[in-house]
């Protein structure tokens, strides 16, 4: 049979990961982040020192890079050639630098390549920018998840202080908004809202609403 695929995009804060990640461990499916590879590629880049301009440079390394996601416990770790990067990833750093990478041609086409790999022959619940919409267009249930700019920073401002690292709100609502305006611009797989695309507004709504909904999509299986 199948492996049954759900999508879910939108713009940066949308909640995608929480509410993915949990859909994915109530139906036993594996969650895959693709926005941790583009991450994660985006890290080793900057560790060595690499131009982020030079696009073969950077389809060659997200080549040679190993990138493993991994499940710990109720988390995922992700690892570059064996470095535990997990958090690494999530810092500013990275995430203003991220969409310049992720614009790469030769770097989607490496990792879409292994996205793909992945959900073929296991169900999977995978959360991007361009996964109903290219990665996976034959995905049983594509979601757009979005949320206002003023929630979505206000999450990430939130996330940042508990874990105790101190910043402006502000700021995250300018990072976001350029971050969102480079992914839905860029050439190559942009950020889109496909026209089969079940659209969640998150604005104002708990997690646990959220994931009842996208739970409600699914065909019945039996
Ligand atoms: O989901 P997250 O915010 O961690 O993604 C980080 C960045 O990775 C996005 O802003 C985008 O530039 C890129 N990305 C992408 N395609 C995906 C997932 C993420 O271009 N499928």
């Amino acid at each position: 049979i199948e492996p049954i695929q759900i999508a879910i995009d939108g713009p940066a804060g949308a909640g995608k990961s929480t509410v993915a990640k949990e859909v994915a461990r109530r139906l036993g499916f594996l969650y895959i982040d693709t926005g941790a590879m583009y991450r994660a590629v985006t890290w080793l880049a900057l560790e060595r020192g690499l131009s982020l301009h030079d696009e073969e440079v950077l389809t060659a390394l997200a080549q040679e890079a190993s990138i493993q996601l991994l499940r710990k416990g109720d988390s995922l770790a992700v690892l570059v050639d064996t470095i535990d990067v997990t958090d690494a990833i999530r810092s500013p750093q990275i995430s203003s630098n991220v969409s310049q990478v992720a614009a790469v041609a030769g770097v989607r086409m490496v990792l879409v390549e292994q996205q793909r790999a992945m959900a073929k022959s296991q169900n999977v619940v995978m959360d991007g920018r361009d996964i109903g919409s290219y990665v996976l267009p034959f995905a049983q249930v594509k979601i757009f998840l979005t949320a206002s700019i003023e929630e979505r920073a206000h999450r990430r401002y939130l996330e940042f202080m508990n874990k105790g690292i101190p910043v402006e709100e502000e700021r995250l609502r300018q990072e976001i908004r350029r971050r969102d305006e480079q992914d839905a611009s860029r050439d190559v797989a942009p950020l889109v809202r496909t026209a089969d695309a079940f659209l969640i507004d998150t604005t104002g709504l708990g997690i646990e609403e959220v994931i009842q909904k996208i739970l409600d999509l699914l065909p019945n299986r039996g």
